[in-house]
Protein backbone atom coordinates (compact mmCIF):
# COMPACT_ATOMS: atom_id res chain seq x y z
CA UNK A 1 0.00 0.00 0.00
CA UNK A 2 1.54 3.64 -1.00
CA UNK A 3 1.96 5.86 2.14
CA UNK A 4 0.14 8.53 0.76
CA UNK A 5 -3.34 8.47 -1.40
CA UNK A 6 -4.22 10.36 -4.16
CA UNK A 7 -6.07 12.63 -2.63
CA UNK A 8 -8.54 14.11 -6.07
CA UNK A 9 -8.85 10.45 -6.21
CA UNK A 10 -11.85 10.38 -3.17
CA UNK A 11 -15.58 10.84 -4.18
CA UNK A 12 -16.96 13.84 -2.60
CA UNK A 13 -20.21 14.87 -1.61
CA UNK A 14 -21.84 18.23 -1.70
CA UNK A 15 -23.31 20.45 0.84
CA UNK A 16 -26.39 22.67 0.14
CA UNK A 17 -24.09 25.81 -1.20
CA UNK A 18 -22.43 23.65 -3.74
CA UNK A 19 -19.22 22.96 -1.59
CA UNK A 20 -17.70 19.49 -1.74
CA UNK A 21 -16.56 17.62 0.89
CA UNK A 22 -14.89 14.20 1.22
CA UNK A 23 -17.24 11.74 1.20
CA UNK A 24 -15.23 10.07 3.88
CA UNK A 25 -13.76 11.37 7.16
CA UNK A 26 -11.46 10.15 10.34
CA UNK A 27 -13.70 9.50 13.82
CA UNK A 28 -11.98 11.21 16.87
CA UNK A 29 -13.86 9.41 19.88
CA UNK A 30 -11.82 7.12 21.66
CA UNK A 31 -14.41 5.40 23.32
CA UNK A 32 -12.76 4.78 26.52
CA UNK A 33 -10.07 2.89 24.85
CA UNK A 34 -7.38 5.34 23.07
CA UNK A 35 -6.14 8.21 24.31
CA UNK A 36 -5.67 11.66 23.54
CA UNK A 37 -1.80 10.76 22.49
CA UNK A 38 -2.77 8.00 20.42
CA UNK A 39 -5.71 9.61 18.34
CA UNK A 40 -3.39 12.26 17.68
CA UNK A 41 -0.92 10.35 16.36
CA UNK A 42 -3.82 8.58 14.31
CA UNK A 43 -5.05 11.84 13.11
CA UNK A 44 -1.61 13.59 12.14
CA UNK A 45 -0.77 9.74 10.23
CA UNK A 46 -4.57 9.59 8.64
CA UNK A 47 -4.12 13.16 7.25
CA UNK A 48 -0.44 12.56 5.92
CA UNK A 49 -2.10 9.38 4.24
CA UNK A 50 -4.61 11.57 2.75
CA UNK A 51 -7.55 12.59 5.15
CA UNK A 52 -8.89 15.82 4.96
CA UNK A 53 -12.67 15.57 7.39
CA UNK A 54 -12.16 14.61 10.55
CA UNK A 55 -14.79 14.70 13.22
CA UNK A 56 -13.73 16.03 16.41
CA UNK A 57 -15.96 17.15 19.49
CA UNK A 58 -15.37 18.84 23.38
CA UNK A 59 -16.63 16.15 24.93
CA UNK A 60 -14.03 13.54 23.22
CA UNK A 61 -11.29 15.75 25.55
CA UNK A 62 -8.50 15.33 22.52
CA UNK A 63 -9.12 18.74 20.71
CA UNK A 64 -5.61 20.31 22.20
CA UNK A 65 -3.70 17.45 21.02
CA UNK A 66 -5.77 17.01 17.38
CA UNK A 67 -4.91 20.82 17.47
CA UNK A 68 -1.04 20.22 17.83
CA UNK A 69 -1.00 17.86 15.11
CA UNK A 70 -2.93 20.20 12.92
CA UNK A 71 -0.59 22.52 12.89
CA UNK A 72 2.14 20.02 12.73
CA UNK A 73 0.79 19.12 9.31
CA UNK A 74 0.15 22.61 8.25
CA UNK A 75 3.77 23.72 9.24
CA UNK A 76 5.05 20.75 7.06
CA UNK A 77 3.80 21.64 4.56
CA UNK A 78 1.68 18.17 4.18
CA UNK A 79 -1.75 20.14 3.99
CA UNK A 80 -3.16 23.74 3.84
CA UNK A 81 -5.76 24.99 6.15
CA UNK A 82 -7.97 24.93 3.04
CA UNK A 83 -7.48 21.68 2.34
CA UNK A 84 -9.29 20.41 5.78
CA UNK A 85 -12.78 20.09 6.72
CA UNK A 86 -12.83 19.92 10.71
CA UNK A 87 -16.11 19.68 12.41
CA UNK A 88 -16.71 20.23 16.73
CA UNK A 89 -19.57 19.80 18.16
CA UNK A 90 -21.03 21.61 21.41
CA UNK A 91 -21.43 19.37 23.90
CA UNK A 92 -24.93 19.23 26.36
CA UNK A 93 -23.83 21.27 29.05
CA UNK A 94 -22.83 23.99 27.02
CA UNK A 95 -26.60 25.18 25.72
CA UNK A 96 -27.15 28.10 27.82
CA UNK A 97 -27.40 31.69 26.50
CA UNK A 98 -23.78 32.70 26.01
CA UNK A 99 -22.45 28.91 26.42
CA UNK A 100 -22.38 28.16 22.77
CA UNK A 101 -19.93 31.01 21.98
CA UNK A 102 -17.76 30.05 24.79
CA UNK A 103 -17.81 26.37 23.76
CA UNK A 104 -17.11 27.21 19.72
CA UNK A 105 -13.86 29.67 20.71
CA UNK A 106 -12.45 26.69 23.17
CA UNK A 107 -12.92 24.34 20.78
CA UNK A 108 -11.49 26.91 17.76
CA UNK A 109 -8.53 27.87 20.89
CA UNK A 110 -7.74 24.22 21.19
CA UNK A 111 -7.62 22.96 17.65
CA UNK A 112 -5.46 26.07 16.74
CA UNK A 113 -7.61 27.34 13.98
CA UNK A 114 -9.47 30.59 13.21
CA UNK A 115 -12.66 29.00 12.20
CA UNK A 116 -14.42 25.83 12.13
CA UNK A 117 -16.11 24.33 9.00
CA UNK A 118 -19.13 22.70 10.50
CA UNK A 119 -20.02 22.91 14.62
CA UNK A 120 -22.67 20.40 15.19
CA UNK A 121 -25.19 20.48 18.31
CA UNK A 122 -24.15 16.85 19.56
CA UNK A 123 -27.52 16.04 21.16
CA UNK A 124 -30.81 18.18 20.99
CA UNK A 125 -30.99 18.69 24.50
CA UNK A 126 -29.54 20.01 27.67
CA UNK A 127 -29.01 16.41 29.31
CA UNK A 128 -25.78 16.23 30.91
CA UNK A 129 -23.86 13.50 31.68
CA UNK A 130 -19.96 13.60 32.02
CA UNK A 131 -18.17 11.35 29.43
CA UNK A 132 -17.26 7.72 30.26
CA UNK A 133 -20.46 7.34 32.85
CA UNK A 134 -21.88 4.41 33.82
CA UNK A 135 -24.87 3.50 31.36
CA UNK A 136 -27.34 3.08 34.64
CA UNK A 137 -26.58 7.02 35.68
CA UNK A 138 -29.21 9.37 35.28
CA UNK A 139 -29.04 13.41 35.65
CA UNK A 140 -32.19 14.11 38.07
CA UNK A 141 -32.13 17.26 35.69
CA UNK A 142 -32.61 16.04 32.62
CA UNK A 143 -35.49 16.82 30.51
CA UNK A 144 -37.02 16.01 27.16
CA UNK A 145 -36.37 17.70 23.93
CA UNK A 146 -38.23 21.68 23.89
CA UNK A 147 -38.01 22.88 20.98
CA UNK A 148 -37.53 26.23 22.51
CA UNK A 149 -34.97 25.29 24.48
CA UNK A 150 -33.23 23.74 21.20
CA UNK A 151 -33.70 26.60 19.04
CA UNK A 152 -31.99 28.82 21.38
CA UNK A 153 -28.75 27.21 21.44
CA UNK A 154 -29.17 26.83 17.37
CA UNK A 155 -29.91 30.35 17.33
CA UNK A 156 -26.26 30.50 18.94
CA UNK A 157 -25.27 28.81 16.24
CA UNK A 158 -26.47 30.77 13.75
CA UNK A 159 -24.82 33.66 15.80
CA UNK A 160 -21.44 31.64 15.00
CA UNK A 161 -21.73 32.27 11.21
CA UNK A 162 -22.50 35.60 11.68
CA UNK A 163 -19.68 35.74 13.12
CA UNK A 164 -17.41 34.11 11.07
CA UNK A 165 -16.49 31.64 13.47
CA UNK A 166 -18.32 28.78 12.23
CA UNK A 167 -18.56 27.66 8.01
CA UNK A 168 -21.83 25.34 8.33
CA UNK A 169 -23.91 24.67 11.23
CA UNK A 170 -25.18 20.97 11.76
CA UNK A 171 -27.71 18.71 14.10
CA UNK A 172 -27.38 15.61 15.33
CA UNK A 173 -29.06 12.76 16.93
CA UNK A 174 -31.98 14.30 15.72
CA UNK A 175 -35.63 12.36 14.20
CA UNK A 176 -38.06 13.46 11.75
CA UNK A 177 -40.77 14.50 14.37
CA UNK A 178 -38.04 17.02 15.53
CA UNK A 179 -36.72 18.12 12.57
CA UNK A 180 -39.92 19.19 11.48
CA UNK A 181 -40.52 20.92 14.30
CA UNK A 182 -37.44 23.04 13.98
CA UNK A 183 -36.49 23.00 9.96
CA UNK A 184 -38.90 25.77 9.36
CA UNK A 185 -37.84 27.61 12.56
CA UNK A 186 -34.19 27.91 11.51
CA UNK A 187 -32.71 31.24 9.89
CA UNK A 188 -29.46 29.32 8.82
CA UNK A 189 -30.12 25.59 8.38
CA UNK A 190 -28.38 22.45 9.00
CA UNK A 191 -26.22 21.64 6.17
CA UNK A 192 -25.37 18.22 7.79
CA UNK A 193 -27.03 15.82 10.12
CA UNK A 194 -24.72 13.00 12.52
CA UNK A 195 -26.40 10.08 12.91
CA UNK A 196 -25.91 6.49 13.68
CA UNK A 197 -25.53 4.97 10.20
CA UNK A 198 -23.99 1.03 9.45
CA UNK A 199 -25.79 -1.62 7.56
CA UNK A 200 -27.72 -3.19 10.61
CA UNK A 201 -28.44 0.14 11.16
CA UNK A 202 -29.90 2.12 8.28
CA UNK A 203 -32.87 5.01 9.17
CA UNK A 204 -33.97 4.84 5.83
CA UNK A 205 -36.84 7.35 6.60
CA UNK A 206 -33.86 9.48 8.30
CA UNK A 207 -31.47 9.10 5.80
CA UNK A 208 -33.83 9.95 3.00
CA UNK A 209 -35.82 12.74 5.10
CA UNK A 210 -32.24 14.36 5.12
CA UNK A 211 -31.42 14.26 1.69
CA UNK A 212 -34.55 15.29 0.55
CA UNK A 213 -34.07 18.19 2.54
CA UNK A 214 -29.99 19.06 1.30
CA UNK A 215 -28.84 18.23 4.69
CA UNK A 216 -25.67 15.89 4.04
CA UNK A 217 -26.05 12.81 6.51
CA UNK A 218 -22.83 12.03 8.52
CA UNK A 219 -22.25 8.65 9.26
CA UNK A 220 -21.14 7.34 13.16
CA UNK A 221 -20.34 4.08 14.18
CA UNK A 222 -20.08 3.50 10.36
CA UNK A 223 -18.39 0.16 11.29
CA UNK A 224 -21.06 -0.69 14.24
CA UNK A 225 -18.62 0.48 16.89
CA UNK A 226 -16.96 -2.65 17.45
CA UNK A 227 -14.59 -1.14 20.52
CA UNK A 228 -17.70 0.58 22.00
CA UNK A 229 -18.14 1.27 25.40
CA UNK A 230 -19.71 -1.42 27.66
CA UNK A 231 -22.44 1.21 28.59
CA UNK A 232 -23.19 1.51 24.91
CA UNK A 233 -23.36 -2.62 24.33
CA UNK A 234 -26.76 -4.89 24.98
CA UNK A 235 -27.30 -8.39 24.56
CA UNK A 236 -29.68 -7.73 21.84
CA UNK A 237 -26.95 -5.52 19.31
CA UNK A 238 -26.13 -7.07 16.22
CA UNK A 239 -22.28 -7.20 14.67
CA UNK A 240 -22.19 -5.45 11.56
CA UNK A 241 -19.48 -8.02 10.25
CA UNK A 242 -21.53 -11.12 10.77
CA UNK A 243 -24.71 -10.04 8.73
CA UNK A 244 -25.20 -12.53 5.80
CA UNK A 245 -24.74 -9.66 3.03
CA UNK A 246 -22.00 -7.98 4.63
CA UNK A 247 -20.14 -11.33 5.43
CA UNK A 248 -20.72 -12.37 1.65
CA UNK A 249 -19.07 -9.51 0.02
CA UNK A 250 -16.33 -9.39 2.41
CA UNK A 251 -15.59 -13.42 1.40
CA UNK A 252 -16.10 -12.43 -2.99
CA UNK A 253 -14.31 -8.78 -2.09
CA UNK A 254 -11.18 -10.64 -0.08
CA UNK A 255 -11.48 -7.27 2.64
CA UNK A 256 -12.40 -7.26 6.02
CA UNK A 257 -15.96 -6.93 6.51
CA UNK A 258 -15.38 -3.37 7.85
CA UNK A 259 -14.38 -2.11 4.22
CA UNK A 260 -17.37 -3.52 2.75
CA UNK A 261 -19.80 -1.30 5.44
CA UNK A 262 -17.85 1.52 4.16
CA UNK A 263 -18.52 1.22 0.62
CA UNK A 264 -21.98 0.23 1.27
CA UNK A 265 -21.97 3.75 3.17
CA UNK A 266 -19.93 6.16 0.74
CA UNK A 267 -22.20 4.26 -2.59
CA UNK A 268 -25.54 4.62 -0.41
CA UNK A 269 -24.30 8.81 -0.29
CA UNK A 270 -23.84 9.01 3.19
CA UNK A 271 -20.43 10.79 4.56
CA UNK A 272 -19.09 7.66 6.69
CA UNK A 273 -16.53 8.54 9.76
CA UNK A 274 -14.89 5.70 10.96
CA UNK A 275 -12.36 5.93 14.14
CA UNK A 276 -9.08 4.12 14.30
CA UNK A 277 -5.59 4.75 15.82
CA UNK A 278 -4.38 1.93 13.59
CA UNK A 279 -2.37 2.85 10.27
CA UNK A 280 -3.10 -0.40 8.21
CA UNK A 281 -7.02 0.30 9.36
CA UNK A 282 -7.15 3.97 8.69
CA UNK A 283 -5.26 3.87 5.72
CA UNK A 284 -7.46 0.78 3.97
CA UNK A 285 -10.60 2.45 5.50
CA UNK A 286 -9.98 5.26 2.83
CA UNK A 287 -8.21 3.59 0.29
CA UNK A 288 -11.45 1.12 0.10
CA UNK A 289 -14.00 3.71 -1.07
CA UNK A 290 -11.83 4.49 -4.40
CA UNK A 291 -11.35 1.19 -5.69
CA UNK A 292 -13.56 -2.84 -6.14
CA UNK A 293 -17.00 -0.73 -5.45
CA UNK A 294 -19.95 -2.91 -4.23
CA UNK A 295 -22.03 -4.23 -7.05
CA UNK A 296 -25.88 -3.15 -7.51
CA UNK A 297 -27.11 -6.50 -6.11
CA UNK A 298 -24.79 -6.52 -3.15
CA UNK A 299 -25.79 -3.30 -2.46
CA UNK A 300 -29.58 -4.53 -2.09
CA UNK A 301 -28.68 -7.03 -0.33
CA UNK A 302 -27.04 -5.11 2.24
CA UNK A 303 -30.21 -2.95 1.89
CA UNK A 304 -32.22 -5.80 3.35
CA UNK A 305 -30.09 -6.78 5.95
CA UNK A 306 -31.22 -3.64 7.76
CA UNK A 307 -31.76 -4.66 11.53
CA UNK A 308 -32.67 -1.73 12.90
CA UNK A 309 -30.48 -2.10 15.16
CA UNK A 310 -29.49 1.22 17.42
CA UNK A 311 -26.08 0.72 19.25
CA UNK A 312 -26.10 4.35 20.75
CA UNK A 313 -29.38 4.16 22.40
CA UNK A 314 -28.75 7.34 24.74
CA UNK A 315 -30.40 5.88 27.68
CA UNK A 316 -28.12 7.99 30.00
CA UNK A 317 -29.71 11.09 28.84
CA UNK A 318 -33.48 10.52 30.02
CA UNK A 319 -35.47 12.01 31.92
CA UNK A 320 -37.48 11.18 35.22
CA UNK A 321 -40.42 9.45 33.89
CA UNK A 322 -38.96 8.67 30.69
CA UNK A 323 -40.29 4.86 30.03
CA UNK A 324 -36.81 3.73 28.21
CA UNK A 325 -34.74 5.09 25.52
CA UNK A 326 -36.81 4.66 22.50
CA UNK A 327 -38.57 8.10 24.36
CA UNK A 328 -35.49 9.95 22.79
CA UNK A 329 -36.26 8.73 19.59
CA UNK A 330 -39.74 9.40 18.91
CA UNK A 331 -39.93 5.95 17.79
CA UNK A 332 -43.66 5.91 17.15
CA UNK A 333 -43.36 8.73 14.73
CA UNK A 334 -44.54 11.52 17.57
CA UNK A 335 -42.62 14.02 19.14
CA UNK A 336 -43.81 14.29 22.44
CA UNK A 337 -43.48 18.35 24.06
CA UNK A 338 -41.97 18.62 27.50
CA UNK A 339 -45.35 18.51 29.30
CA UNK A 340 -46.55 15.36 27.36
CA UNK A 341 -43.46 13.19 28.38
CA UNK A 342 -43.60 14.45 31.99
CA UNK A 343 -47.17 13.32 32.44
CA UNK A 344 -46.89 10.07 30.42
N1 LIG B 1 -22.56 12.51 16.88
C1 LIG B 1 -22.51 11.56 17.79
O1 LIG B 1 -23.30 11.53 18.73
C2 LIG B 1 -21.49 10.46 17.65
C3 LIG B 1 -21.68 9.26 18.37
C4 LIG B 1 -20.72 8.25 18.22
C5 LIG B 1 -19.62 8.42 17.39
N2 LIG B 1 -19.45 9.62 16.71
C6 LIG B 1 -18.29 9.83 15.79
O2 LIG B 1 -18.22 8.72 14.89
C7 LIG B 1 -16.91 8.16 14.93
C8 LIG B 1 -16.96 6.68 14.56
O3 LIG B 1 -17.75 5.94 15.46
P1 LIG B 1 -17.11 4.84 16.43
O4 LIG B 1 -15.71 5.22 16.71
O5 LIG B 1 -18.01 4.65 17.58
O6 LIG B 1 -17.23 3.47 15.62
P2 LIG B 1 -16.68 2.83 14.27
O7 LIG B 1 -15.93 3.81 13.46
O8 LIG B 1 -17.83 2.13 13.68
O9 LIG B 1 -15.68 1.71 14.86
C9 LIG B 1 -14.36 2.02 15.21
C10 LIG B 1 -13.59 0.74 15.56
O10 LIG B 1 -13.67 -0.18 14.46
C11 LIG B 1 -12.47 -0.91 14.36
N3 LIG B 1 -11.93 -0.70 12.98
C12 LIG B 1 -11.67 0.48 12.35
N4 LIG B 1 -11.22 0.26 11.09
C13 LIG B 1 -11.18 -1.09 10.94
C14 LIG B 1 -10.80 -1.93 9.88
N5 LIG B 1 -10.38 -1.46 8.72
N6 LIG B 1 -10.87 -3.28 10.08
C15 LIG B 1 -11.30 -3.78 11.24
N7 LIG B 1 -11.69 -3.04 12.29
C16 LIG B 1 -11.64 -1.70 12.14
C17 LIG B 1 -11.51 -0.37 15.40
O11 LIG B 1 -11.56 -1.28 16.51
P3 LIG B 1 -10.21 -1.64 17.31
O12 LIG B 1 -9.66 -0.35 17.79
O13 LIG B 1 -10.69 -2.53 18.40
O14 LIG B 1 -9.29 -2.32 16.29
C18 LIG B 1 -12.11 0.97 15.79
O15 LIG B 1 -11.82 1.33 17.11
C19 LIG B 1 -16.43 8.48 16.34
O16 LIG B 1 -15.02 8.33 16.49
C20 LIG B 1 -16.92 9.90 16.49
O17 LIG B 1 -16.07 10.80 15.81
C21 LIG B 1 -20.38 10.61 16.82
Amino acid sequence: MTDRIDTKKIPTRRLYSGEEIPCIGLGTFGSDKYGPEQIAEAVYGAIRFGYRLIDCAAVYQNEDRIGEVLQKAMTEGIVRREELFITSKVWNDMHGEGDVLASCRKSLRDLGLKQMDLYFVHWPFPNYHAPGCDGDARNPDSRPFSVEEFMRTWRQCETLVDRGLVRYIGMSNMTIAKLEAVLPLCRIRPAALEMELHPAFQQKELFDYACAHEILPIGYCPLGSPSRPERDRTAEDVADGELPSVATASKAHGVHPALICLKWAVQRGQVPIPFSVKKAQYMSNLTCVINDPLTDAEMAAIEADDRNCRLVKGQVFLWKGAKGWEDLWDVDGSRRTWEEALNM
